[in-house]
């Protein structure tokens, strides 16, 4: 027979791995830090890794000269603007980070430009 105190301690039981999996959950999922530290940008061609940071520290860029729009409207995200299809005034999401990453590189004669030194995986 169950006793009262058997339901208790289960009771007590259940609740532990109730917070525990919330506290889980929780740190699990932590918000978009200010300053990403890599970002892998899946597409077909196959994904590219963007080492965020070392970008940003290391090659001492300003968030500007990416995040081109920042002044006007708060937005991180690139595809909030260039969606799936551009046209001759705005860029496709493709066509925009293609423009951006690879200008860049060349304009310094550093940094990858070759298909599939950008698309690794
Ligand atoms: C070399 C280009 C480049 C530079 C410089 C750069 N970023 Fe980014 N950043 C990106 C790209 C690309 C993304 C991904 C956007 C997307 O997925 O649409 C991104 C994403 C972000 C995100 C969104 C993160 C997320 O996970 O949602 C934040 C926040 C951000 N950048 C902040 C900054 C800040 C702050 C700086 C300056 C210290 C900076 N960035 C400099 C290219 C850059
Ligand atoms: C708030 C909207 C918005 C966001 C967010 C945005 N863009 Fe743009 N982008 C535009 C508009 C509008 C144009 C066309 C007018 C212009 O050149 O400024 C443009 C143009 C461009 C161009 C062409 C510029 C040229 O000189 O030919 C590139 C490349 C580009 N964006 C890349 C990016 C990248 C990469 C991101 C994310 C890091 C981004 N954009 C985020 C609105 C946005
Ligand atoms: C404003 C200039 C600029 C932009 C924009 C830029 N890069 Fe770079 N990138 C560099 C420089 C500078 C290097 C360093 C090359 C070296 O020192 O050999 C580099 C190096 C790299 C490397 C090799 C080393 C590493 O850090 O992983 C990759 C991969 C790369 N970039 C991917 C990207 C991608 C993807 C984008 C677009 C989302 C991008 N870059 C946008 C300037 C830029
Ligand atoms: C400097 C890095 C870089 C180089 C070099 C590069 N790509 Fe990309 N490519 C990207 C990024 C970043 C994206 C967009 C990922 C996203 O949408 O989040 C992309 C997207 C694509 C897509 C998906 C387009 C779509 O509409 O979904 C194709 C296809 C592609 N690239 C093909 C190529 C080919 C072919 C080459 C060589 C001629 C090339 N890429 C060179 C970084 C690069």
């Amino acid at each position: 027979m169950t006793s009262q105190r058997d339901l208790k301690i289960a009771l007590c039981i259940m609740i532990v791995f109730m917070i525990t999996g919330i506290i889980c959950y929780a740190s699990l999922t932590p918000p978009a830090p200010e300053n990403p530290v890599r970002k892998m940008l899946q597409n077909k061609a196959g994904k590219v890794l963007f080492t965020h940071l070392v970008h940003t520290d290391d090659y001492s860029l300003d968030c500007l000269d990416c995040h081109h729009n920042i002044e006007d409207d708060d937005t991180y995200n690139c595809s909030e603007c260039h969606e799936e299809t551009g046209d001759e005034d705005l860029p496709s999401r493709a066509d925009a980070f293609h423009n951006q990453c690879k200008g860049c590189h060349e304009d310094n004669g550093a940094g990858p430009v070759e298909c599939n030194s950008c698309h690794l995986l």
